[in-house]
């Protein structure tokens, strides 16, 4: 299994950015990232799906499982890779079940406790999204409960698959890579971060002093 990374944004300029870099396995989106992005919901969400080959997680609003299953049928006609995002909930997890028996994918989000990722496996989630961050604002350590859900799940045949949310900083994915967790959904300045080291930099800059000095002396 490898891990992978989603983008945790709706700015396709950046998913266009870690998709060249081959760093973009998916997207996850929510109302907040919409919002964030300033356009229309649909006109985003089909662009960013031809972006990106992988998953791309939409998230309504509806309440009941009926409207939620409802928003899912519009949302799946956006896109061939749209993924649903549910949540947590009592009628969302009547929703993930009706919609993993016709074959549409789920992301169940908000959630918070190993109890709740037990139950969105049990109702055939395809993806489960524990927020880190939101956990350690209330002084929790939210990567805690990405061991204990990988824990659980590695006990049985679950095939829901772990999206650590709520990434705030390379830590958090560090630790989720050392739980085991599947994905990571990412915002692209976490990702940006990822990459640089100051003794790299260093030593580009010194290899290429050393490489001018050596090719000014053998002249
Ligand atoms: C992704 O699925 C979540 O919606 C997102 O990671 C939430 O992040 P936030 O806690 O920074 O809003």
């Amino acid at each position: 299994m490898n891990m992978k990374f989603f983008l945790d944004t709706a700015d396709v300029e950046e998913i266009r950015r870690a998709v060249a870099l081959g760093m973009c396995d998916g997207v996850t989106t929510n109302p907040s990232l919409i919002m964030k992005a300033g356009k229309d919901h649909k006109t985003v969400i089909q662009e960013i799906s031809k972006v990106v080959d992988g998953p791309v997680s939409v998230e309504g609003i509806a309440e009941t499982a009926e409207d939620m299953i409802k928003e899912a049928e519009e949302f799946s006609t956006w896109g061939p890779n749209v993924v649903i995002k549910i949540p947590m909930t009592k009628e969302g997890m009547k929703a993930v079940r009706a919609l993993s028996q016709k074959g549409v994918k789920t992301n169940v989000t908000l959630v918070f406790s190993a109890s709740q990722a037990l139950l969105a496996a049990k109702a055939g989630a395809t993806y489960v999204s524990p927020f880190v961050g939101r956990l350690d604002d209330i002084s929790e350590t939210g990567t805690d409960l990405i061991s204990d859900i990988m824990d659980i799940y590695g006990n049985y045949d679950f095939s829901t698959e772990v999206i650590v949310a709520s990434i705030r900083h390379p830590v958090h994915i560090l630790e989720s890579a050392r739980a085991g967790a599947h994905i990571a959904t990412v915002p692209a300045a976490v990702l940006e971060k990822l990459w640089h080291h100051p003794l790299t930099d260093n030593g580009i800059k010194t290899f290429k002093e050393h490489h001018e000095k050596h090719k000014n002396t053998m002249q």
